[in-house]
């Protein structure tokens, strides 16, 4: 099983993520959790161009897919055919949406990643207002680094929300906190 949870900052993916695998494991099942950007030499390179200046927009768009192809060759594949419960803290949803705030075309991101990228069983899109999310991050002692400039989230969010109607996709409404959130995953996947 391959899960997905997606959206813009400060709505809480890593935290769900945590609970969702704590779920699976107590019920278990063998969890492989995982972020991209990833740990690795692309991913680690893309996390310091946050900080410390951006990379150029067609750099960034190829970096994230250096990055993406590493950790479906070394991570992502391996662990779906050992069996194991895959859940992703992040994968092209969020470059459709990011580089295509940026003005790359999503549906052309899309095509391209899924040349070599697997499609979830379950993708979440934890979705939340622009204004809340970066309260939040501001709450959460974050800088608001040129990722999270708020033009760019609402777009960043729309064009999450685009992919509303497709069989494998969950909009989930994060207002309500942590638990109602986690419940509300775990009813979808039950
Ligand atoms: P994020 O998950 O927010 O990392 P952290 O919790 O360490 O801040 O990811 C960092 C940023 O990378 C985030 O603002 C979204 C961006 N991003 C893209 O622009 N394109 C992508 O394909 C991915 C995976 C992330």
């Amino acid at each position: 099983m391959f899960i997905v949870l997606e959206g813009i900052d400060g709505t809480g993916k890593s935290t769900q993520a945590r609970l969702l695998a704590e779920w699976f494991r107590s019920r278990g099942r063998e969890v492989v959790t995982s972020r991209e950007p990833t740990d690795g030499p692309w991913g680690t390179r893309l996390r310091e161009s946050a900080a410390a200046g951006r990379l150029s927009a067609d750099e960034e768009l190829r970096y994230f897919l250096k990055d993406r192809r590493q950790h479906v060759d070394e991570l992502i594949r391996p662990s779906l055919e050992a069996g194991k419960v895959v859940i992703l803290d992040r994968y092209y949803f969020s470059t459709m949406a990011y580089q295509g705030a940026r003005g790359f075309d999503p549906g052309e991101i899309r095509i391209k990643n899924e040349a070599f990228a697997p499609v979830p069983d379950h993708l979440f899109i934890l979705d939340l207002d622009v204004d809340a999310a970066l309260e939040r991050v501001g709450a959460r002692g974050d800088t608001a680094n040129e990722f999270e400039r708020r033009d760019a989230l609402q777009k960043c969010r729309e064009i999450f929300l685009t992919l509303r109607d497709e069989p494998f996709v969950h909009v989930v409404d994060t207002s309500g906190g942590l638990e109602q959130v986690q419940a509300e995953i775990r009813g979808k996947l039950a």
